[in-house]
């Protein structure tokens, strides 16, 4: 495919709700806006930095208001995260988030998902396309994972019903699986998509699934614009492997969309050069890279921030500032296809100061 070709793909594809004065846009619009970034731990802070100058370089309108997540313990007991972090965050309404580590057993839940909860993120989507030049066994991947994020089998109840046997709840909510499917549909017009694939197992979860696939149809109903089908999660798995390129934007449940999303972000190349955006009502909106944090490279410059970057380009969409997200957007992939600086996982030698210089040179290039 040529240059221009790939590049128009990969903008349709990184794109959250792109070029539509959506809601959030509108109050987006002018000016200098806050962030609120949560640099995270491990490689972290390294690469929340490399991201910071690459927008500097590109001019974009942001300042940054750094907090720390860590797990605390609230009134009564209840585990949240640090007031300034929740106040900042009330605020800006957009956050852009490095790795937090997840200490197994530790006490307290994922910080990641208390994030999600604490805002209400309800949508996660994650945009997987071949990036030029960066091979895998995979060509011309194009699609968007939509996973409902605040139930299923996260709800975490969980209880021992006699010694020895333990029972998991998987909640499923007409509200939530209404919200989804609308967000998975929308997002499919907004961003010239054809086709959403709900992907379920109903055939063993009847009354869950089942609940979740019947909002999925009913939503359908009002997108006679756009393809709707329906998979089971085995066959999806199957077939994706197979050939991704059949699929475009597929929505599901919590699980089947954490690990469905890792499959597809295996196809082109991991979750290294992966992006994520949680997503909230009123225009409230978590971004992330989806990767660990590292701690055997952590603070030697060797990290490769692409993740964050291309999710902080998803974020400068949900802003409306697509200018500034396609500059940086270009100037990434365009450092990628040429080869020549990259970070040891994309097969390359160089530090992650020198990755991020180069981007920066093409973003001001770009100028
Ligand atoms: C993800 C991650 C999280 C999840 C972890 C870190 C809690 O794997 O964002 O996909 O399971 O949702
Ligand atoms: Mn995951």
């Amino acid at each position: 495919m040529a240059g221009n070709a790939w590049r128009s793909l990969l903008t349709q594809a990184v794109g959250v709700a792109v070029r539509k004065p959506a809601l959030a846009s509108a109050s987006f619009s002018r000016g200098v806006k806050t962030v609120t970034m949560i640099p995270g731990d491990g490689i972290g802070p390294e690469i929340s930095a490399a991201v910071m100058k690459i927008f500097e370089a590109a001019k974009a309108p942001i300042t940054w208001e750094e907090r720390n997540v860590t797990a605390i313990k609230g009134p009564g007991g209840r585990w949240m995260i640090p007031p300034d972090a929740k106040e900042s965050m009330d605020r800006s309404k957009i956050g852009l988030k490095g790795p937090l580590k997840t200490p197994i057993a530790a006490g307290h839940p994922s910080m990641n998902l208390l994030l999600r909860k604490t805002f209400d993120l309800y949508a996660n989507v994650r945009p997987c396309v071949s990036i030029e030049g960066y091979k895998t066994p995979y060509t011309d991947v194009n699609l968007v994972t939509i996973r409902e994020n605040t139930e299923g089998e996260y709800s975490g109840i969980e209880h021992m019903i006699v010694d020895g046997v333990v029972q998991s709840i998987k909640l499923i909510t007409e509200n939530a699986s209404r919200r989804i499917a609308e967000y998975a549909f929308e997002y499919a017009r907004n961003n010239k998509r054809t086709s959403v694939t709900a992907v379920h197992k109903a055939n063993i979860m009847r009354m869950s699934d089942g609940l979740f696939l019947r909002k999925c149809r009913e939503v359908a109903e009002n997108y006679k614009d756009i393809k709707f089908t329906e998979m089971y999660l085995d066959t999806v798995c199957l077939n994706m492997v197979q050939d991704p390129t059949q699929f475009d934007v597929l929505v599901m449940p919590n699980l089947y969309g954490d690990i469905l999303s890792d499959l597809c972000a295996g196809l082109i190349g991991g979750l290294g050069v992966t992006p994520s955006g949680n997503i909230g009502a009123n225009g409230v909106a978590i971004f992330e890279s989806v990767h660990g944090t590292a701690p055997d490279i952590a603070g030697m410059d060797l990290a490769n921030p692409t993740a964050l970057l291309l999710s902080a380009v998803m974020m400068l969409h949900h802003m409306g500032l697509h200018d500034h997200a396609d500059k940086i957007q270009t100037a990434c992939f365009d450092t990628i296809r040429d080869k020549k600086v990259l970070t040891k996982d994309l097969g390359g030698s160089a530090k992650c100061s020198e990755f991020t210089a180069e981007i920066c040179r093409r973003v001001q290039d770009l100028d």
